[in-house]
């Protein structure tokens, strides 16, 4: 299987190695509650202050190597996700969301990983640019829809986190960043660990999604 896959470019492998890690994920915990629209608004709260700390340290590690061409042809300045997150934050939740909503085991380790990658192993920020970019522009669209129903929320109010532009902007974004990995040209070794960092990652969210329903 992996040498099959090792002849495809890097975003096709992410792809093809993440695929089933993602239908885990997708029915894990609170992100199939939200899903089904069974999940209350303080619990979505809670999710959206968790991943707040998750691209808290992403985003400041890809700022902190903007430098190394690898990672600041992928960071594009309309990727950043945290001051939308605050904004629906500030929105949604009534009271001080950072004293009030608290961050899960799974998000803190998350959150020491990246910032351990950011010391260490730069380049392995980019498989969960990966993960969180891409997957936020692919289901993007979608989840503004249900949250805006489930919440009765009306415009973009509370669903800045989804925003990136018209459709024809999220096309381009999602295309700017596959050609971006592809084009990144690793040898097998770090190909190989980006896609297992991708893999763990996915792993971690099933994880808090998981702790996140068991807490609310
Ligand atoms: C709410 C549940 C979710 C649904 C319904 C969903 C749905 C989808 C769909 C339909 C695609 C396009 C797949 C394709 O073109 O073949 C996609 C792509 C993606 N999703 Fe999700 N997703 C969900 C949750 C997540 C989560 C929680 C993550 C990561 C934490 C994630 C990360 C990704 C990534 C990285 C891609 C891009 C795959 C690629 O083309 O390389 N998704 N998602």
């Amino acid at each position: 299987m992996r040498a099959m896959t090792n002849t495809l470019g890097l975003a096709a492998r992410l792809k093809h190695d993440t695929r089933s890690l993602h239908t885990q994920a997708e029915r894990s915990g609170v992100m199939a509650d939200l899903l089904r629209g069974r999940l209350a608004l303080a619990d979505y709260c809670a999710l959206l202050r968790n991943l707040q700390a998750i691209y808290a340290a992403l985003e400041q590690g890809l700022d902190q190597h903007r430098a190394d061409a690898r990672l600041s042809r992928l960071w594009q300045p309309e990727l950043r996700r945290l001051p939308a997150l605050i904004q629906d934050l500030e929105r949604l939740h009534e009271g001080d969301w950072r004293a009030e909503l608290a961050l899960m085991p799974a998000s803190q380790a998350y959150a020491a990983r990246l910032e351990q990658l950011a010391q260490e192993q730069p380049l392995l920020l980019l498989a969960h640019a990966y993960l969180r970019y891409l997957g936020d522009l692919y289901g993007g669209q979608m989840m503004a829809r249900l949250v805006r129903q489930h919440y009765g929320l009306s415009g973009g109010e509370g669903t800045a986190f989804y925003a990136f532009g018209e459709a024809a902007e999220v096309e381009r974004l999602k295309q700017q960043f596959r050609a971006g990995l592809d084009a990144l040209n690793l040898n097998a070794e770090q190909a190989d660990a980006v896609v297992a960092e991708a893999c763990e990652a996915f792993q971690r969210h099933q994880q808090l999604f998981e702790e996140l329903q068991l807490a609310a």
